[in-house]
């Protein structure tokens, strides 16, 4: 059994990671809306892997066998400015679910939860991806400007990414 406090913190993380599920959503909606289908494309893996994170969360709480709680999702934005606009609000958002798990390790060390702690490795891994990928591509769509050819080549190669479950990896 998780202690209560980890419970509820682990509850929120699943709210979470839903909600950054629900915004790349919402950006691979929007790149549809604008013609760019490679940044749908990423955008629909990015959420998807949101939704594993979230189910990874949410067997753990369970595998506990504590109850997990699903709390309301809220609403993400809907338009954005540019290709860049997504990429750096995505940017600011992992870099806030990046200081979220850190809080969740510092909870685990506190309530000397170690399988916690152990789990939570995988996501701080995680994060430093997540953040690598987005530094990456905003770097290129800065040096990409507003040159329509090079969005368009960042666009097909944006199209070749593909889901991989965690479990796969
Ligand atoms: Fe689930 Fe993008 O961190």
């Amino acid at each position: 059994m998780l202690s209560e406090k980890m419970r509820d913190a682990l509850n929120t993380q699943i709210n979470r990671e839903i909600y950054s599920a629900y915004l790349y959503l919402s950006m691979s909606a929007y790149s549809t809306y604008i013609g760019l289908k490679g940044f749908a494309n990423w955008f629909m893996v990015q959420y998807h892997e949101e939704m594993s994170h979230a189910m990874k969360l949410y067997d753990y709480v369970n595998d506990h066998g504590n109850h997990v709680r699903l709390m309301a999702i809220d609403e993400p934005p809907t338009v954005f400015e540019s290709p860049l606009d997504m990429f750096e609000k995505t940017l600011a958002h992992e870099k806030k679910v990046t200081a979220y798990i850190n809080e969740l390790v510092d909870l685990a060390i506190e309530e000397r939860d170690h399988a916690t702690g152990i789990f939570l490795q995988w996501f701080v891994t995680e994060q430093i991806e997540e953040e690598s990928n987005d530094n990456e591509i905003i770097a290129r769509l800065k040096l990409i400007g507003d040159d329509g050819n090079g969005l368009l080549m960042l666009d097909k190669e944006l199209a070749t990414r593909a889901f991989v479950p965690p479990a796969a990896e």
